[in-house]
């Protein structure tokens, strides 16, 4: 008897072997970015599948039928169905942000040495891959990532400032950048998870003794709840995403917001790790790097082509937004956004 696991596994991949099927047909029938936006919203706006994330309460209360799509282009044309204005709270996705500002002000390198550049295979809180890491890393290498929590702590903790204050305007700042407008914390998701974030605090401690963390573990945890309580709509995600797909360069605002040469490496950590253990399977069925995050949102990144972003809380038992991934998939293959099926100049 199948689990209720498997049974959402077999559902995904049917989906994404179908998507593929029609994208390979519908290449060769020309769809338009907004051809394939409206047909992935039509096809998956009664989609019931998943559950909001609950275990920070603020999110359990989110409408579940909220549903937006956004694909932006380099030269800033936008391409859109359904909600893209109404706010979640941006989660995980901004661990690709914090992680980026790092790289951007420190290099690639310091990333990668205080706190590795490997997928754990593990959920996205687990304690048991901290410890595993330090089992291989007898070496002394950091075999994590900073999109799980213990490396996105870790690389919070790395933004340099006098103060709290002044880190959190550099974090929230560079986010601003990305997005193209001023961004603001959804204050009830940061007390909701401020209340209830004993697990990452426990995180915090750990990594500061295990030398991931050089200082101030809480101000770490802190910075990060907040960040991770940043609102954002489908188009703001996608602006982001669109940022990275341009280089570095805000397609919306013309701003140069990251040196080019430092996007690939924010790009390769999003392809490895960005959706978690099933990051996998994403980037067999996409090729996209990509992240997710449990209020619903996935951003996706084709390079030099554009930037998609999808809102819809409901998730999967990975705790990866089941039409988001869907949606982003069709569209995707609709378009010929597989940077690994790119054809010879
Ligand atoms: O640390 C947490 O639990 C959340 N603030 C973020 C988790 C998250 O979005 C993981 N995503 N898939």
């Amino acid at each position: 008897m199948p689990t209720h696991t498997e049974h959402t596994r077999r559902a995904w991949l049917g989906a994404v072997a179908a998507a593929v099927a029609a994208a390979t047909l519908s290449l060769g029938a020309q769809t338009t970015p907004q051809a394939a936006v409206d047909a992935a919203y039509n096809k998956y706006k009664t989609l019931k599948e998943g559950k909001n994330a609950d275990y920070i309460p603020a999110l359990a209360k989110v409408d579940p039928n909220l549903f937006g799509i956004a694909l932006i282009t380099p030269d800033g044309k936008v391409y859109s169905a359904g909600d893209i204005k109404t706010e979640v709270s941006i989660q995980s996705i901004s661990k690709v942000f914090t992680m980026a500002q790092v790289i951007q002000e420190q290099g690639t390198e310091s990333v990668e040495k205080r706190i590795g550049v490997d997928a754990t295979g593990a959920r996205f809180n687990s304690i048991i891959a901290v410890e595993a890491v330090r089992t291989v890393a007898g070496t002394g290498a950091p075999e994590m990532n900073p999109l799980v929590n213990p490396g996105a702590i870790s690389a919070t903790s790395m933004v340099t400032g006098a103060t709290a204050d002044a880190v959190w305007n550099k974090i929230i700042g560079f986010h601003d950048d990305f997005a193209g407008r001023q961004l603001k914390v959804l204050q009830d998701v940061y007390k909701s998870e401020s209340d209830t974030n004993q697990r990452n605090q426990a995180i915090g401690a750990l990594m500061l003794a295990y030398g991931y963390i050089k200082s101030n573990w809480p101000q770490a945890v802190d910075l990060y709840t907040r960040q991770c309580s940043i609102g954002v709509n489908a188009k703001d995600l996608a602006t982001m995403a669109a940022t990275l797909a341009d280089q570095g360069k805000n397609p919306i605002t013309g701003k140069q917001v990251m040196d080019p040469a430092k996007v690939p490496a924010v790009l390769a950590v999003m392809a490895t790790a960005g959706l978690y253990d099933d990051s996998g399977k994403w980037y067999y069925h996409t090729g996209l790097p990509a992240k997710s995050g449990v209020g619903g949102g996935i951003i996706a990144v084709s390079p030099g082509k554009f930037g998609i972003a999808v809102v819809s809380p409901p998730l999967d038992d990975a705790g990866n937004s089941i039409r988001a991934q869907r949606a982003i998939a069709d569209i995707s293959n609709a378009l010929g956004g597989n940077p690994l099926a790119s054809k010879p100049r």
